[in-house]
Order: structure tokens, then sequence, then C-alpha cells
């Protein structure tokens, strides 16, 4: 079960820390400021601040509180999300656009792909993979400071003519710190006397065992360029996908991440979002970051105009009253005043930060808002 600290709680309620101490012990639990309570408790020191906190802060603690309104029987499986690291010029970028190509769907959409930061393919045998177009160890560490756990599985890409480098330990951080499995895709093993030996070795000194050394971890070579492989590569994230027995509930409102946004010239600003639960639906109301606005229009990375979009499927969309930052949540609300309150709501919590950033008198801007 997720939980939450009582200071959390109150921050987030804008509350003050000894009310909510406070109100707790009215309901028979004793809790100091750092210790943890449970959603269902949490939920109803919500209620018992009243109307309008709860109104805010409800859909704050639902986003903080994963799962925490998704009952077991409502859920249902969705596809993997699936970020590619690695070093650089060991293939990342190479091996997506391969895996890109081998998309079954896209054919059949005419092959008019736009960049968008994510997207899904379709493999061979008809389920889902998305992936998330690097978004680089700098973006990566960035969300996970914000708390948005995105990813459910790590490619681990390692160019087998220059073996594990500083970034492939990075990744390697990455994955365990967010505690993420990863799968080894050896690349390059087209060139002529690589020795993909030698790349499992050195993941060994990592801690990363791969299955044909007796671990647990899987591994397949490729090439990227050459196309080989790629099948397999897919059959391991899928595999994977099947361990993890991912699962959602897509009736209920949307909640997700934003994955890159910009403010484009015609269209206003842009965000692309991976919705994790629920179902968007054009024409909702969404907030997103401390922004808000109707979602006007949805268009997945074929370009393709949507209706409705549901768990792990990466849209684009357009009707935002401002740029959102990477890394932030997004949520479906039933209508302005609450969308309008929400926004308000983290606007200030916004500015507060930043103030706080000022006396602090340390740190960037960038640094307080991660
Ligand atoms: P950064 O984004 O800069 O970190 O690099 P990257 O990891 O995305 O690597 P990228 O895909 O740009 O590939 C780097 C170079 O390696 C390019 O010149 C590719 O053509 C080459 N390359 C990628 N995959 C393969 C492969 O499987 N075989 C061979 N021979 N070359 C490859
Ligand atoms: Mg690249």
């Amino acid at each position: 079960p997720e939980t939450i600290t009582v200071q959390e709680l109150a921050n987030r309620m804008a509350a003050r820390g000894g009310e909510v101490v406070k109100a707790l012990f009215r309901m028979g639990v004793m809790a100091t400021l750092t210790q943890s309570i449970d959603a269902d408790t949490a939920e109803l020191v919500v209620q018992e601040f009243g109307h309008r906190v709860k109104r805010v802060a409800e859909s704050d603690v639902e986003i903080g509180l994963e799962g925490a309104t998704d009952e077991d029987t409502d859920l249902e499986s969705r596809p993997p999300v699936v970020t590619i690291m690695g070093h650089v010029d060991h293939g990342k970028t190479s091996l997506l656009d391969a895996l890109r190509k081998a998309d079954v769907a896209a054919h059949e959409a005419g092959g008019i792909t736009q960049h968008i930061g994510a997207y899904q393919v379709t493999v061979p045998d008809g389920s889902r993979v998305t992936f998330i177009d690097t978004p680089g160890h700098a973006a990566f560490t960035a969300m996970r400071a914000r708390g948005a756990s995105v990813t459910d599985m790590v490619v681990l890409v390692v160019a087998a003519d220059d073996g594990v480098m500083p970034q492939t330990i990075e990744a390697i951080n990455h994955a365990k710190a967010a505690n993420v499995p990863l799968i080894v895709a050896v690349n390059k093993i087209d060139k002529p006397g690589v020795n993909p030996d030698r790349v499992r070795q050195e993941l060994l000194q990592h801690e990363i065992v791969v299955e044909s050394l007796g671990g647990e971890t899987q591994e397949v070579e490729v090439s990227a360029t050459q196309k080989i492989n790629l099948d397999k590569l897919l059959e391991a994230i899928t595999l994977q996908a099947e361990l993890l027995d991912l699962r959602a509930n897509p009736d209920r409102a949307a909640e997700g991440t934003v994955i890159e946004s910009k403010l484009d010239r015609g269209r206003g600003p842009v965000a692309t979002v991976l919705v994790q639960k629920g179902t968007l639906k054009q024409g909702e109301i969404v907030v997103a970051g401390a922004e808000w606005g109707r979602v006007r229009a949805m268009l997945d990375d074929k370009g393709r105009q949507l209706k409705s979009a549901g768990p792990s499927l990466p849209v684009e969309i357009l009707g935002l009253s401002g740029v959102p930052t990477a890394g932030e949540n997004f949520v479906a609300v039933e209508d302005e005043g609450r969308a309008r309150e929400i926004s308000d709501f983290r606007q200030r919590k916004l500015r507060e930060k930043v103030s706080a950033a000022h006396t602090a008198g340390r740190g960037t801007l960038a640094e307080m808002l991660a």
C-alpha cells in the first residue's frame, strides 16, 4: 500500500503540520510529522479539512499515492514503457529508429511519422511496446527527482566494440535506484572482430549478471544498422513485461506524466504526455503541472488524431494554457473550476519554492524545481 508522510500531506493541503497531527489524534492515530500514514487514512484527513482543501488536495493525494483509487478488479493489462539508455554513440538512436521501422502499425498508417518524445510500436505478435525516446540521463534524473516513475524497464545499449563506459555505469545505477529491470542489448555485433564476451565480463563487475553467465538479466546481441536480432530484443521486452504483469485501470480519469513540451508557433503549447492510468478523451479538461486547459486535439506519434488514449499510450495534446515542464504529472478533472483551483495551488507552491530558493541563496532555479 502507498503511504505519505504527515508533513507531505500537510504541504499538499497547504495546512499546518500541527493541525494535521491534531486531526489524526482525533481520529485515534498517533503520528508525528515525519511518520507515514496510508492512503485511506490520508483521505480521511483530507476530508476532515473541509471542502475547498479537499478539492484541491484530493487530486494531489491521488496523484501522489499511486493506486490509491484503483481496485485490483479494475486493472487491465497494459503495454510496457521502455527507456533506452547507454553510453554516447553506442547506438541508442539507431536502435530506436530500427525498432520503430519494425513497427507493423507504422506501415499501415502510411509511414507518416513525426518526432515526438515517445512512441508506441506494435510487435509482430500483436502486443504493443511504448518507447521513451532517450530522455537522456539528466532528464531521467529530473523525472525521478519529481517522483515520476514513467519507465517499466531499461534497455541498456552497450556497443560491443567499446564495452562498458562511464554512462553505461550511470545507466545501471539509475535502473537500480529506480528499481526497474534491465535488458542488455549488446549492439554493433556486425562489426568485425568485436567481442561480446568482454562486455558480459565487464557488466559482471557492476553486478549485472546476464543469463548466459547464469544470471537473471536478459541479453540480446543486436545490430541496429544491420537490423540483426531486433525481433529477439522485442521478445525479451515482451517477456519481461509478462513477468512484471503490468496493469492499469482504463476506466477512470486519466493520469500520467509530461514527457516533453514546447511552444509551437501555430499550435500554441504542445505537450507530449504518457497516459499511465485511465483514459484521456478529447475535449476533457486537464491539469498538467501548473498549467491547465481543454484538450482541443490529441495526436499519436504517427500524427493521427485520436478521440481517446488509454494506459501506456503517449500522445501530443493541444489546448493547454502554457507549457508544462517535462516530468510533471497531468490529470484529467471534471470541470474548469477544479482545474483552476489545482493550477492555482500548484503555481502558489511553485512560487513558494522559488522564493525559498531565493532566500536560501544557493542552488539554481532548475535544481529547486527538480
Ligand atoms: P548519442 O545520442 O550521441 O549518445 O549516440 P547514440 O547512442 O544515439 O548512437 P547513434 O545511434 O547516434 O550511433 C552512433 C554511431 O554508431 C552512428 O554512426 C551509427 O551509425 C553507429 N551505429 C549504431 N548502431 C550500429 C550498429 O549496430 N553497427 C554499426 N556498425 N554501427 C552502428
Ligand atoms: Mg542518440
